[in-house]
Order: C-alpha cells, then sequence, then structure tokens
C-alpha cells in the first residue's frame, strides 16, 4: 500500500502570526516550558507545559465523573482532557466555547476543534458546545450534571471569578474548582465570599505543586 501523498496539508499553525521553528537557535529549558500558551499536539493551549502532568496526577487523585471547561479557544487543552475522557472511559468531558470562529475553526491559529469533534463523533464521554456560559441553558446542563457526578469545574473563560462565583452554588462535598490566571487575572478577593459561602478551600497539596510548576492554576475542593 501507498500512501497519498497529496492529502498532506500545510495549513496547521500557518498563519504569519505564530511563531515557528522557536528552538532552532536556541535551547528548549524547563523555564522556557514554564511559560504560558505552549504548542503542544500541533495545536496552541493558553496553559505552561506543566498543566499536562499537573492534571494528569489531579484526575488520578480525584477521579472525577465528570468535567467541564469553561473557554476552549483553540481547543489543544479540551482535546487533551477529551483524549483522557475517552481512554479511561470513567469521566464525561464537556467544553464550552462562546465564539467558535476565533480559534477553534481555525487551523492556521493553532485550533484543534476540527479534530476534537472527531474525537467527538466516536466517543459518547466527549462534548462541546458553542454557548456562553452563563446562559441558562448552559448552567443547566452543566448543573444537572454536577448534581449527579463527582465534578470538576474549570473556570477558565472570559470571567473566571464570574464564573467561579456563579458555578460554586452548584457542588457538592467532594467537587472541585480550578481558575486558571491565578494571581495575574483574579485574586482571592475576586472569588472570596463564594468560598466562604460554599465552603471550599485550596486543594492541597496540589495548589503548592502548581505554584512550584508555574501553571497559574488554582485548585479549590468543597469540604463542607
Ligand atoms: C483563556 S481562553 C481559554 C483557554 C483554553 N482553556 C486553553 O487552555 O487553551 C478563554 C476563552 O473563553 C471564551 N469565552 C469568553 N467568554 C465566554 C463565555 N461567556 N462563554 C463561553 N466562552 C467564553 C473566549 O472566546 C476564549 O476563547
Amino acid at each position: 500500500m501507498k500512501y497519498d501523498k497529496n492529502i498532506l496539508q500545510n495549513i496547521q499553525a500557518s498563519d504569519d502570526r505564530i511563531p515557528k521553528r522557536i528552538y532552532k537557535d536556541e535551547p528548549l529549558t524547563i523555564e522556557k516550558l514554564k511559560g504560558i500558551n505552549q504548542k503542544y499536539i500541533g495545536g496552541g493551549m493558553s496553559q505552561n507545559y506543566f498543566a499536562i502532568p499537573w492534571f494528569e496526577y489531579y484526575f488520578d487523585n480525584h477521579k472525577f465523573q465528570y468535567m467541564v471547561e469553561f473557554g476552549s479557544q483553540k481547543g489543544c487543552l479540551s482535546t487533551y482532557f477529551a483524549n483522557y475522557a475517552g481512554v479511561c472511559e470513567d469521566m464525561f468531558f464537556d467544553t464550552y466555547e462562546i465564539n467558535p470562529d476565533k480559534d477553534w475553526k481555525n487551523r492556521t491559529l493553532e485550533g484543534c476543534g476540527h479534530w476534537f469533534e472527531k474525537l467527538a463523533d466516536i466517543s459518547p464521554y466527549i462534548n462541546y458546545f458553542h454557548d456562553n456560559v452563563f446562559s441558562e441553558s448552559t448552567m443547566r446542563h452543566v448543573s444537572e450534571n454536577i448534581s449527579q457526578f463527582k465534578s470538576l469545574i474549570f473556570c477558565d473563560g472570559g470571567d473566571k471569578a464570574r464564573e467561579f462565583n456563579t458555578y460554586a452554588q452548584f457542588c457538592k462535598v467532594g467537587d472541585c474548582m480550578i481558575v486558571h490566571d491565578w494571581n495575574v487575572e483574579l485574586k482571592i478577593e475576586n472569588i472570596s465570599h463564594a468560598v466562604q459561602q460554599y465552603g471550599f478551600e485550596k486543594d492541597e497539596p496540589f495548589a503548592s505543586s502548581s505554584d512550584n510548576l508555574g501553571t497559574w492554576l488554582m485548585p479549590f475542593i468543597k469540604t463542607k
């Protein structure tokens, strides 16, 4: 059998704004991998590289049955979560994006939506929604899932504090919430009211690990 050379493409990440061959003339170091906005599986994610192993061990510890990501953007991190759900088949994964035309569908800007959508077609554990995370239908869908499953809510959309403050009320003891851009875009004072009212605390030792790895992820667990 011969492969068809004609189907090889040069679309992915081809836009001039996407840096190319970054480490051709300089070494790739741990410090550089700690930077946010990494390439992963040929796509782009608004995370540092250590977010991936951090999530791997976070999942290993908590064994969530449902996870929702607010803010899919290019969909590369979403594709990691989707693959986790598809491989393990012990967790349902939802991702929400209000503006899929900007990045998700744009392969030249490293979008991974085309591949995520194929995964969603073949696995009942993988779902995506092009909807506002604050719409009534989203809140109904997500809160119903939280009520049934041990859940993780990942706040990484356009207003992470509002996402935390809106969805904290739906969580059960043992459910977790992660906010991204911790101490960069939002601080404890932006969510402290909901943290206290709904009985959350920083989820250690994962919070400290995340800080050491420079991920800007801050995990909380509902303890009462
Ligand atoms: C920081 S990016 C997400 C990064 C992605 N999770 C990653 O790690 O690669 C935030 C995304 O949230 C989307 N967004 C903003 N407000 C939203 C809303 N109300 N509902 C759904 N998505 C929203 C934006 O369009 C943007 O693509």
